[in-house]
């Protein structure tokens, strides 16, 4: 399996210094075999195209978006769909992040029908789980997982489930991690990624070795190639570390 290595720029960066940011990183990188390696960053949305153009003709960057409405236009003013992403160069759409269930009070319900909606119409699906500090320290790591991954997946019908494979990532990032410099110890990431493996396992039979489980929560340079050498890490979700073009180089080749 290819690891996935993916830039989550969130709502930082100009038009005009993402597409700085995408060139520096494209001549940084070309020439480098990683062949192993799977690159995708998602930028804010006014400047996909920019960034879909600087990444064209490269066959190792792909490009998302964080977020989008599950319909396809209409009267929801301030969204946006699937295929205006996709016509700005889009192949990946992220859900679930931490900032949207938390900070935008996304629930499980409307994150489950996006889920479905972007699988169905052929997305690949960056979908991120995590339990808070509160949930973690009260012993929920386990059944919050759980509930996050069962409400997504256990709705998806037969026809898109066995489609999976190439099309949905996991991201497990513990929301404690994010954005604070904490990164998970390699036993806590150890385990939840193992916690996530034998889940999707109950849920998706047969799938769930074929499916990436990514990392994510204060990724460094300094910390990248450690966190890749875990068992069930099979990526990196990269946020504050990823808007630096040389900072992110260096984890694209950990
Ligand atoms: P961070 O963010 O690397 O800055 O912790 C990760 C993320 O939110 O995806």
């Amino acid at each position: 399996m290819k690891k996935i290595i993916a830039a989550n720029w969130k709502m930082h960066k100009t038009v005009s210094e993402a597409r700085e940011t995408s060139v520096t990183l494209k001549e940084m990188l070309k020439g480098k075999t990683l062949e192993d390696r799977s690159i995708v960053v998602f930028p804010a949305f006014i400047s996909l195209p920019i960034v879909s153009e600087a990444f064209a003709g490269t066959e190792i960057f792909e490009v998302g978006g964080q977020n989008f409405y599950p319909a396809d236009s209409g009267a929801f003013t301030g969204e946006i769909s699937l295929p205006m992403l996709q016509d700005a160069g889009a192949k990946w759409i992220m859900i679930g992040h931490s900032e949207r269930r938390h900070v935008l009070g996304e629930s499980d319900a409307f994150i489950a029908q996006k889920t479905a909606c972007a699988l169905e119409n052929g997305w690949k699906v960056m979908f991120c789980i995590g339990e808070t500090l509160v949930e973690r320290e009260a012993g929920q790591l386990q059944s919050v997982l759980q509930r996050q991954l069962e409400t997504a997946l256990n709705p998806l019908s037969g026809e898109v489930k066995a489609k999976l494979v190439g099309n949905l990532a996991i991201a497990y990032e513990p929301v404690w991690a994010i954005g604070t410099g904490k990164v998970a110890g390699p036993e806590e990431v150890l385990d939840a990624h193992k916690n996530v493996r034998q889940c999707l396992a109950s849920l998706l039979p047969n799938l769930a070795e074929k499916l990436p489980i990514l990392y994510g929560g204060s990724v460094k340079p300094d910390n990248a190639s450690g966190l890749l050498l875990l068992d069930n890490v099979n990526g990196l979700l990269v946020g504050g570390a990823s808007l630096e073009a040389q900072s992110f180089q260096k984890i694209c080749e950990a």
